[in-house]
């Protein structure tokens, strides 16, 4: 069976075409992935703009999804897979409008796919199924949210974030330190070239339940805008002591010692929560999926930590770790195999759950 994926959630416009191999332990072959980032139209208001993420998703859904059949040798594909939610809901019509309609002209099923299910795939796709029970953490600019696995396209919710997501904080610590949008990548950036010692930045100890999950307990549950908080105190006393105006950007090595400060903390706390979690459930892998996970430092720190206590750690490629196209089409095939195809009157959700489904 071969898939075509299409992702709309945020701003990135992307198609793939995926296929099954057939191979029980690697069962998905990427055949092409395209993304056409909107970054460029955002990065003048500091941040994704819904309207004209929507528009701009129309504007080049047609040449990507050509381009991603071109790119795979213009094969038939037998159903379309499509991202239904979470995400920005008029930036979700449009890739989930397209789907439909081409999935009525072609005559082929719709999968409706969950867009954090994708992220997890994009682990198999790459390398192979995990072994279960896993532990998975996807971290992006809208979730930070921790998984247990024990069978394949099963999620289980053990702790998120109470407020800020891993990459929210990263794109808000690097708007006030004046360094635009998105964060992740410029302060991974210049995180290299700090001394991750020199600002003592606190980690969120949480202990008390969430009142709206009493389930969880809160044991595993992050938070990320007290670390904000502080980044920002820090900044606003430097400015004073140095003589600066409110709104001036710090001396560009203070900033790599504040980059390198604030990710640590943001490393070592989705770490700590990850490997605590795979312990205590005794996991026979870790993954760690979504757009945090092209940090550098937490690739680094995940791989160290796997080697030293002998779990296989599964992190996406720097492509398949952002965004894109060909998880979704992968996370459609495994639905689609459980579960067969959806209606075509599916609407999408701004905010739907993974465990539910
Ligand atoms: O998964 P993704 O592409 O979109 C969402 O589903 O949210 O994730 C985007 C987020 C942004 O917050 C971005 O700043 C962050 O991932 N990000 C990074 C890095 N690259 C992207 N955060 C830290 N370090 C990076 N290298
Ligand atoms: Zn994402």
């Amino acid at each position: 069976m071969i898939v075509l994926g299409i992702e709309t959630s945020c701003d990135e416009t992307a198609a793939a075409v995926v296929e099954e191999t057939g191979v029980p332990d690697r069962p998905w072959r990427m055949r092409s992935s395209v993304v056409a980032s909107q970054v460029e139209i955002h990065r003048e208001w500091g941040g994704v703009v819904p309207e004209l993420s929507a528009r701009q998703h129309i504007r080049d859904i047609c040449g990507v999804v050509e381009k991603a059949l071109a790119d795979a040798g213009n094969v038939a594909f037998d159903a379309i897979a499509v991202t239904q939610g979470p995400g920005l809901v008029g930036s979700l019509l449009v890739g989930l409008s397209f789907a439909k309609s081409l999935a009525w002209a072609r005559s082929v099923p719709l999968i409706p796919v969950h867009h954090l299910a994708g992220h997890i795939e994009s682990l198999v796709l790459e390398r192979g199924e995990m072994p279960l029970p896993a532990i998975v953490l996807v971290v992006s600019g809208g979730h930070t949210n921790l998984y247990w696995v024990t069978e394949p396209g099963r999620y289980q919710l053990l702790g998120r974030t109470r407020d800020d997501a891993a990459g929210e904080a990263y794109d808000k610590v690097a708007k006030l330190l004046g360094l635009g949008y998105p964060g992740g990548p410029v302060i991974d950036r210049l995180a290299a070239t700090g001394d991750h010692r020199s600002i003592p930045f606190p980690k969120t100890r949480l202990t008390h339940a969430d009142r709206n999950a009493p389930h969880l307990e809160g044991r595993r549950d992050f938070s990320f805008s007290g670390l904000k908080t502080s980044v920002l105190r820090h900044v606003t006393e430097r400015r004073t002591q140095l003589g600066l105006a409110n709104d001036a950007r710090l001396p560009d090595p203070e900033i790599a010692n504040i980059c390198a400060s604030f990710q640590r903390v943001v490393v070592e706390t989705l770490l700590d929560r990850l490997f605590d979690a795979a312990r205590w459930y005794d996991a026979r892998s870790i993954g760690i999926a979504g757009g945090v996970s092209a940090n550098s430092g937490l690739r680094a720190g995940a791989i160290e930590r796997g080697d030293r206590r002998g779990i296989p750690v599964f992190i996406p490629s720097l492509a398949l770790s952002t965004d894109n196209a060909a998880m979704i089409a992968a996370a459609g095939l495994r639905k689609f195999r459980a579960g067969g195809p959806g209606a075509l009157d599916v609407n999408a959700e701004a905010s739907l759950a993974l465990e539910a489904r």
